[in-house]
Formats: C-alpha cells, sequence, structure tokens
C-alpha cells in the first residue's frame, strides 16, 4: 500500500504535530492510517469521500448494527449530522481565506466545498462521460454540497439551498437523491451502499418519511434524473480523480442564475444559508 506522506501528515494534524510525537507514537499513528485506509479501500470509498473523521471502520469488516452506531453517540464530542465546516478532521480548524464582496458559485467550490467538492466533481464528470442531460450534470455537481453546512438530510436542505437558482427539475433530483440512495434499481445497476451498512447499521430499514418520498419518486416523471444522480453518486469516491470545476463552467453558465449582487447578499429566502457558509466563525 503507498502512503502518500502529505495526506498522512495532515491527518496527524501537520508537520509541528508529527515532530512532537516519539518515534512509537509515529510507527503507531502509521499503522492506524494503514488501517484505516486498507478498510476504506475495501469499501471502495477514498478517505476524503468518507466525509466522516469519527466513523468507526471495524477491521475485520463487520458492519456494526443500529444498536452499535446508537451506542458511539456519546463518545464523540460532535453530532453526526453537523455540516464539515463546523468539524475538525485534523484536531483543529483551518482558518478560512476571505469569500469576495459578490460571491459566485466557483467562489464556493474553490474556497468552502473543501470536503465536498472532490466527490460532487467526480460524480458530475461521470454523468457528462455518461451521456447524461446538462441538468443531471448540474444536478450531480451540487447534489452534496449542502454537507459543508449540515449533513442530516442533506437532499433536503441541498435543493432548499440552490431552488432560487435552478430549474425545477434539477431542485428535485438533489432533493430526492438522498432518499433513493436507500433503495436498489438493478434495472439502472444501482445497488444498496456497502458504506450505508457502517452508517446506519447493517439492520437500518429508512424512516417512514424516506420510504414515502421514495414510492412518489418512483412514480414521478423525473425518476430518471433523480436515480441518475444517484447511480452517479455511488462511483464518485475514487482517490486520485480530479476533475475541475472548469470543465463544467459552461453548465453552470447555461443552467444556474448566478445572482449579481452575490450568493448571499441578494435577499433570497436562502441568502442566510450561503452566508452561513461563506461565514461559518461567527459567534451569532
Ligand atoms: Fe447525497
Ligand atoms: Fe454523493
Amino acid at each position: 500500500m503507498k502512503i502518500d506522506k502529505q495526506e498522512f501528515i495532515a491527518s496527524l494534524g501537520g508537520p509541528s504535530a508529527v515532530d512532537s510525537m516519539n518515534p512509537e507514537a509515529q510507527a503507531d499513528a502509521i499503522e492506524d492510517f494503514m488501517m484505516k485506509r486498507l478498510n476504506t479501500e475495501k469499501f471502495g470509498l477514498a478517505l476524503k469521500g468518507l466525509n466522516e473523521p469519527g466513523i468507526a471502520l471495524d477491521a475485520s469488516g463487520k458492519y456494526p448494527t443500529m444498536a452499535e452506531i446508537e451506542a458511539q453517540i456519546e463518545t464523540r464530542d460532535y453530532r453526526r449530522g453537523v455540516g464539515n465546516l463546523f468539524l475538525s478532521h485534523t484536531g483543529g480548524v483551518p482558518k478560512l481565506p476571505p469569500m469576495p464582496a459578490r460571491p459566485t458559485l466557483a467562489d464556493y467550490f474553490k474556497q468552502r466545498f473543501t470536503f465536498t467538492g472532490n466527490h460532487v466533481l467526480q460524480s458530475a464528470n461521470l454523468a457528462m462521460k455518461n451521456g447524461l442531460s446538462e441538468e443531471i450534470i448540474l444536478a450531480c455537481l451540487l447534489h452534496d454540497t449542502i454537507q459543508e453546512l449540515i449533513k442530516v438530510d442533506h437532499g433536503w436542505w441541498s435543493a432548499q439551498l440552490y431552488e432560487p437558482y435552478v430549474s425545477e427539475k434539477v431542485a428535485f433530483a438533489i432533493r430526492y437523491h438522498q432518499a433513493l440512495r436507500f433503495y436498489e434499481d438493478k434495472e439502472y445497476g444501482y445497488e444498496y451502499p456497502e458504506i450505508y451498512r457502517m452508517f446506519f447499521g447493517e439492520d437500518y430499514k429508512p424512516e417512514p418519511y424516506i420510504e414515502a418520498a421514495y414510492q412518489m419518486v418512483r412514480n414521478h416523471k423525473w425518476y430518471f434524473e433523480t436515480r441518475m444522480v444517484t447511480v452517479n453518486d455511488l462511483y464518485s469516491f475514487e482517490p486520485g480523480v480530479n476533475p475541475q470545476l472548469e470543465e463544467f463552467t459552461d453548465i453552470i453558465g447555461r443552467h444556474f442564475k448566478q445572482p449579481k449582487e452575490g450568493l448571499g447578499f441578494d435577499n433570497s429566502p436562502v441568502a442566510h444559508m450561503w452566508r452561513s457558509i461563506a461565514t461559518p466563525d461567527r459567534p451569532l
């Protein structure tokens, strides 16, 4: 297994944190890092794509039960539904670069979508390679970015964040991709994700509101669009694949209504959500 030295050092909190460790502690840390990486590769996920620093990756590969996951709650000092911007992944949150006065979607991608950016770019890239429509590609590009702000019920939050700026169809596909992720569709080659057995427990059954959303979408004229977001989602945690936002500039230009005042300052009903992503260090 090849170890990415920079990633390893960052996982420990940077060069000064590594320097302060004795050789035994460093050896333990390498072993720990390799074990996590091995499990991560086993489940087909890049460490970055996992997006959850505290998830327990069982070395035996056994899936936890819902009860075991429930028991982990009080072992953490954060709740799992909180957004990436509000969490430390390396033992301290970084100082964020200031946003421009009139921020665009591209500015948020470059400066705030640090943890979700690569995954959503991979999924949009895959949708493009699969010859899907520009609206599906855009839905893939945006589908998980809200997880910088909040993870719980992210499909609904994400659709709300984008609704004023995209078509109804794009917002629909973003909103309901979350529910469809729990349900197989062999016709389109979509299987239940292995990682969900880790996240939710092997005995998890989606709550009634998720089931109801799925049943509604299953018979909806935009089922295909929504299902395609999940299909391209599933295979978009590949280490070393780094599509660039510039590949999607034209699609964004045609299908995303960038407000001239900047995202966060256009007085839209969701402007405060953009400002919260721009300035998560504000105490109030
Ligand atoms: Fe998602
Ligand atoms: Fe995703």
